[in-house]
C-alpha cells in the first residue's frame, strides 16, 4: 500500500472506531489482529494441561487450524458461552464481537499472515489469562483454605462408556465457617466431562461412593433433602466461584460434600480422584450468601411430565421475596431435553429485571453467570422461569431413540428444572458494586 493511501487509511481508522476500520484482508496479521482476540477469548482454557484438548499459545499453535478456528468462532460455537448478553450482562461474559468474527474470517482468507511481533500491544498472556492469577488477586494467601477429596480413587468399570457416578467426601467439621470461594479439580481431565458439588449435613449418605445414578439406592437417598442441592456446578472454564467481598458462603457443622460426577466415554480403562479447594474467609463475614433455589415443585403447570414427541414449556414461579435482596450470581439447569431457559424478577410495581436468557441449551455448557454488578430485587417481587424441552427425534441430543415420556429423576434421561441464584441481603448502593 502506498504511503499516502496508508496514511487516509490511518485517518479513516480514526474517525471510525479502531476495530469496525475496513481493514483489507491482506492486512490482517496474526500478532496485530488475531493474537489479542485469542489471548482475551480463547488461551484461558487452550493452554497447556487445560481442559481444551489442544493449545493455542502461539502462531505456531494457531496457524494449522486457522480454518477450524474461523468455523467454530463464525458458527459462536467458541469460545463456549451460553447466556444472551443482550439480556443481562455478566462478569465471566465470553463472546466474540461481529468485529472479531470478521477479523479472524479476514484473516484466513488473507493467508493466514503471521505479521511482526509489537510487544508494546500485547497483552502478557499467563498474566492476563490465568485464572489462579486471578485467584491470587481476589483471595488472600493468608485464608484458611480446605484441599479435600474422593475418598478413594474411581477405576472405571468398563471402558467406551458415559458414566454418572456419586461419592462423599466428609469434612468433619465441629463449628461453621464462611466459605470465600469454591474451586472444583478435576482429578483427569481428559474424563471429567462436568460436575455438580452438593451438601448434606444428615450424615446418611455414605452408601453413596461410585454408585450410578442407574442404581435403584440412588433414589433412596434423593428423597433425603440436602442442605444445598447445588453448590458449585464445574464446567470446563467455570473452575470456581468467589465471593464478592465481605461475604461469605455459611458451611454448617457435620458437611458431607457430594460429587456428582459425568466421566466422558474413554477408549481404555482410566481412574478419577477429583477434589475442591475451599478458602474460607478470614475476616467475619459481614453478609452471608443465601442460596435460593427453585425447582420443579415451583412450577405452576405440574405434572413434570414431557411426552414423547412433544416440546413443552415449563413455567415457574418464587414466592414473593419478603426483603429487597442483592443476587450475585444464577446457574439454570437441565438436561439433554432442554431446549432454551429464560428467568427474570417482576417488582412490585411492575418493572421486569431481566436475569438470564439461555436461547439454545447446551447441556455440556452448563455455568454460573455471575453477574456484573450485584441485581436489586426490590421486596414483594417475583422470580420467574420458563424453559421449553425438546423430547422429538429432532432433538439430536435425545439419548432415547424413538423418544419416550419423560419426568423428573436424577439421571440424565430423566429431566429437571432448577434455577440456583447466590444473592445477599440489600444494602443501598450494591447495584454500583461490580461483582
Ligand atoms: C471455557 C473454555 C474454552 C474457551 C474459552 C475456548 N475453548 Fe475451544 N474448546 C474447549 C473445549 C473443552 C473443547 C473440546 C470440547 C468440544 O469440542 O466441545 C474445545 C474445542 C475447540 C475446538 C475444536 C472443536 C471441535 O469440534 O473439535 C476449536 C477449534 C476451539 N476449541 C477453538 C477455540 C477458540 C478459537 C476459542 C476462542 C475464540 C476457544 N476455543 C475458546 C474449551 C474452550
Amino acid at each position: 500500500m502506498g504511503r499516502i493511501s496508508t496514511i487516509f487509511h490511518f485517518i479513516a481508522c480514526l474517525v471510525s472506531s479502531l476495530l469496525s476500520c475496513q481493514i483489507s484482508a491482506q492486512e490482517v496479521n496474526y500478532h496485530e489482529h488475531i493474537e489479542p482476540i485469542i489471548t482475551t477469548h480463547c488461551t484461558r482454557c487452550h493452554q497447556p494441561n487445560n481442559v481444551a484438548p489442544f493449545s493455542l499459545l502461539t502462531y505456531d499453535d494457531i496457524s494449522p487450524r486457522a480454518k477450524f478456528i474461523g468455523h467454530v468462532t463464525k458458527t459462536k460455537y467458541m469460545p463456549p458461552f451460553k447466556a444472551d448478553a443482550t439480556f443481562q450482562h455478566y462478569k465471566n461474559e465470553n463472546i466474540l464481537t461481529p468485529d472479531e468474527i470478521q477479523l479472524i474470517q479476514d484473516w484466513v482468507a488473507g493467508g493466514i499472515v503471521k505479521g511482526k511481533k509489537n510487544a508494546k500491544k500485547i497483552p502478557d498472556v499467563h498474566a492476563v489469562t490465568s485464572d489462579m492469577a486471578s485467584e491470587t488477586n481476589h483471595v488472600n494467601h493468608k485464608t484458611e483454605s480446605l484441599d479435600i477429596g474422593m475418598q478413594q480413587r474411581f477405576i472405571l468399570p468398563e471402558k467406551g462408556k458415559e458414566e454418572f457416578r456419586f461419592f462423599h467426601i466428609p469434612v468433619n467439621n465441629k463449628t461453621e465457617k464462611y466459605i470465600q470461594s469454591i474451586r472444583f479439580i478435576p482429578g483427569n481431565k481428559k474424563l471429567v466431562h462436568h460436575s455438580r458439588v452438593m451438601t448434606d449435613t444428615s450424615g446418611t449418605t455414605a452408601g453413596i461412593d461410585g454408585l450410578s445414578e442407574s442404581d435403584t439406592a440412588i433414589y433412596k437417598f434423593q428423597t433425603n433433602p440436602l442442605a444445598d442441592p447445588f453448590l458449585f456446578g464445574w464446567v470446563p472454564g467455570n473452575d470456581q466461584i468467589i465471593f464478592p467481598e465481605g461475604t461469605g458462603k455459611k458451611l454448617y457443622p457435620g458437611t458431607d460434600f457430594i460429587f456428582n460426577m459425568h466421566y466422558s466415554p474413554s477408549p481404555i480403562i482410566v481412574s478419577d480422584s477429583s477434589s475442591i479447594r475451599i478458602q474460607f474467609a478470614d475476616k467475619p463475614v459481614e453478609r452471608e450468601v443465601i442460596t435460593l433455589s427453585l425447582k420443579e415443585d415451583n412450577i405452576s403447570n405440574l405434572p413434570f411430565l414431557i411426552r414423547a414427541n412433544t416440546s413443552p414449556v415449563f413455567y415457574m414461579r418464587s414466592a414473593m421475596t419478603e426483603e429487597d435482596i442483592s443476587l450475585i450470581s444464577i446457574m439454570p439447569h437441565m438436561h439433554l431435553l432442554g431446549k432454551r431457559f429464560k428467568a427474570f424478577a417482576v417488582s412490585p410495581d411492575g418493572e421486569l429485571i431481566p436475569l438470564v436468557n439461555i436461547p439454545d441449551w447446551d447441556f455440556n455448557w452448563q455455568m454460573t453467570y455471575t453477574f456484573k454488578n450485584y441485581i436489586h430485587i426490590p421486596k414483594g417481587s417475583v422470580i420467574y422461569a420458563e424453559a421449553q424441552y425438546d423430547n422429538t427425534s429432532q432433538n439430536p441430543r435425545n439419548p432415547t431413540r424413538p423418544p419416550k415420556d419423560v419426568s423428573y429423576g436424577w439421571g440424565t434421561k430423566d429431566e429437571m428444572m432448577n434455577l440456583i441464584i447466590y444473592y445477599v441481603k440489600y444494602r443501598v448502593g450494591d447495584e454500583k458494586i461490580e461483582l
